[in-house]
């Protein structure tokens, strides 16, 4: 027979682990708080400071909207059921952060035509945006900035993608996985030279 004091530990931790794995499905970002391309842009374009905007122009997740519009993505599209992707939630859930992961536009300041921008991966920066802000990496966790911005990939680069393949990847050790975190980082990296003196 179990004593009651193990029954409550048992049940203590299966409510922490519960607790934590609700917490981790649950990367919920409010849609009013999103502050648009052209706000990061404004100040994150300077050469000496690394010019992010341009990078990102350059890779890939400027062109998520754009991509779906290509054969490749109608041929995709027409197996799931999508005539149109460039016009379907079932697409641009992920290829357009104006749909914040849900099934419409609901970003005012974002459209689905802008793909996937900065707070796809920062989070929302109304509150954080602020200079004063910005140049105190504490603080702008604090007003929603998600540090690291690693931990958001994952919402889009998972077994849910339609060109989802198993074997993107291969690992320092031989494994092939969909994603690497660390590798596909280093595809898209556009560090502030500023910061690692
Ligand atoms: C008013 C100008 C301004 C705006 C608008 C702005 N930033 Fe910044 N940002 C800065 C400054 C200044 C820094 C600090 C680095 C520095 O001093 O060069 C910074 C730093 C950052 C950092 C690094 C934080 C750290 O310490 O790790 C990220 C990430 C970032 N900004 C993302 C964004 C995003 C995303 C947006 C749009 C929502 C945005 N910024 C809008 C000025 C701005
Ligand atoms: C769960 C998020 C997600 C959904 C939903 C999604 N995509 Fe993607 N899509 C991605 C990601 C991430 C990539 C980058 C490659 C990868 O890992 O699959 C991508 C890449 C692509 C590419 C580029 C080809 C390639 O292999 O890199 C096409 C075309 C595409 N998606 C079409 C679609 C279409 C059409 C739909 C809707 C029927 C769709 N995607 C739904 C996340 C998604
Ligand atoms: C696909 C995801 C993604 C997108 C899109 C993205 N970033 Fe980042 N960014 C990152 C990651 C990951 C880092 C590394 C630091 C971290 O983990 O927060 C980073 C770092 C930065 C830094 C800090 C650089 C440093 O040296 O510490 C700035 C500034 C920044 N991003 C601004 C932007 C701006 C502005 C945009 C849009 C024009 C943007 N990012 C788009 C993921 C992204
Ligand atoms: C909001 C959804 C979303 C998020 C968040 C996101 N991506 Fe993507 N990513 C995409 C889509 C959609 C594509 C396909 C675009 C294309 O192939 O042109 C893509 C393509 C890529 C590619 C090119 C395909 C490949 O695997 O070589 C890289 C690299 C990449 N993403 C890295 C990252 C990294 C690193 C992060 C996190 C810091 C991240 N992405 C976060 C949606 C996202």
């Amino acid at each position: 027979m179990m004593s009651t004091s193990k029954i409550v530990g048992i049940a203590l931790i299966a409510m922490v682990i519960s607790g934590i794995i609700v917490m981790a499905e649950e990367d919920k970002r409010d849609a009013t708080l999103y502050a648009g391309l052209k706000s990061c842009r404004m100040c994150h374009k300077k050469e000496a400071a690394g010019n992010q905007y341009q990078k990102w122009l350059d890779g890939p997740h400027s062109k998520t909207f754009e991509i779906l519009a290509s054969d490749e993505a109608k041929a995709i599209g027409a197996k799931l059921g999508v005539a149109e992707p460039q016009k379907s939630a079932k697409c641009l859930k992920c290829h357009s952060t104006a749909y914040n992961w849900g099934d419409k536009p609901v970003v005012e300041k974002i459209k689905p035509e802008d793909g996937v921008v900065c707070e796809s991966c920062h989070g929302p920066g109304k509150n954080y945006k602020s200079k004063s802000i910005m140049k105190d990496q504490k603080a702008c966790i604090e007003n929603g900035m998600i540090y690291p911005a690693t931990k958001s990939c994952v919402k889009c680069h998972n077994e849910e993608s339609a060109t989802w393949n198993p074997e993107r990847y291969t690992t320092k050790d031989g494994k092939k996985v969909g994603f690497d975190v660390e590798q596909a980082y280093k595809k898209i990296e556009h560090p502030n030279p500023n910061l690692h003196k």
